[in-house]
């Protein structure tokens, strides 16, 4: 692993991104964040991208947290600058236009817990410990959590998560919704190449539209988002993935998008 603070592999327009700080379980620093924005300035102009895989570095964290040693002496103006980086970086990986999944590997607390409900789903190895513990360091999370937790897992759990700073393990995760999956940490890779080859595979446009649909939708009332869903909907036939997907099928073959 070279020493970039996000590692950036490439499978035909699958990309995975690594947290590579594993000394410090791949806490959150400013150079992190500047390194993910950098990188998602690449990954928003290419029109080849298909899906986004983010875990961390090592066998033992996802990401513990943001870096709780270079807060330590921040100001309230300079906390603000700093969540408001993360904040907005966040905010672009969630906007992507492409299926974007944590795969939770380890400690996952705190910065880390928000990366992840920043993400379309994760799913997570059965080592995995989720949590937001920041009230055990004085504050509140800063990255998100307090607004995207109660809507993954409800306000009462979020509530719970936030106001305790308890960690769960990964089956508790798996029973409130904050995750999708739960396996063995010898099994992610597997399941990594697995959705490398799924969502790589699938018509791009679709799936593009699949993601646009349910993310815009979620901010409508019903009627507003089912039309959202139709002309979506419509606006597939009007490319070639449509065609060839349904040829595909009543041909018997596999589609090629
Ligand atoms: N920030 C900075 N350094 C961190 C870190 C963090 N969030 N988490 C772990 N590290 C560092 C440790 O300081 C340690 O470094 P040294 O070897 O130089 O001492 C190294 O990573 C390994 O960690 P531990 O020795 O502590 O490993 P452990 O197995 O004994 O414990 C752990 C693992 C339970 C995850 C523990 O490291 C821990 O509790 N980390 C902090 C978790 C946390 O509180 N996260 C929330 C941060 S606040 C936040 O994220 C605010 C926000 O919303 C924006």
């Amino acid at each position: 692993m070279s020493e970039q603070p996000i590692e950036v592999q490439d499978n035909a327009g699958v990309v995975r991104l690594t947290v590579n700080r594993p000394k410090a379980l791949n806490a959150l620093n400013s150079d992190v964040i500047a390194a993910l924005a950098a990188t998602l300035d690449e990954l928003e102009a290419r029109n080849d991208l298909r899906a986004v895989l983010i875990t961390g570095a090592g066998e033992k964290a996802f990401v513990a947290g943001a870096d709780i040693t270079e807060m330590r002496d921040k100001s309230a103006p300079q906390a603000r600058d700093f969540a408001g980086q993360a904040l907005a970086t966040l905010k672009r990986l969630e906007a992507l236009p492409v299926p974007v999944v944590a795969l939770v590997n380890g400690f996952c607390l705190g910065g880390g817990c928000e990366l992840a409900l920043a993400c379309d789903w994760a799913v997570a190895s059965d080592n995995a410990v989720f949590g937001q513990p920041e009230v055990l360091l004085g504050v509140i999370p800063g990255f998100g959590g307090t607004q995207r937790l109660p809507r993954r897992v409800g306000p009462a759990m979020a509530l719970d998560l936030v106001t305790t700073g308890r960690k769960i393990d990964a089956n508790e995760a798996l029973r409130i919704g904050l995750v999708n999956r739960v396996m063995p940490q010898a099994e992610l890779e597997d399941y990594a190449a697995e959705l490398t080859k799924q969502l790589g595979g699938n018509g791009p446009q679709a799936v593009r539209g699949a993601k646009q649909a349910v993310h815009d939708g979620m901010d409508q009332d019903l009627d507003s988002a089912l039309a959202l869903e139709t002309s979506l909907f419509a606006l597939c036939f009007a490319g070639e993935e449509q065609r060839e997907g349904m040829s595909a099928f009543v041909e018997k073959r596999k589609p090629n998008f």
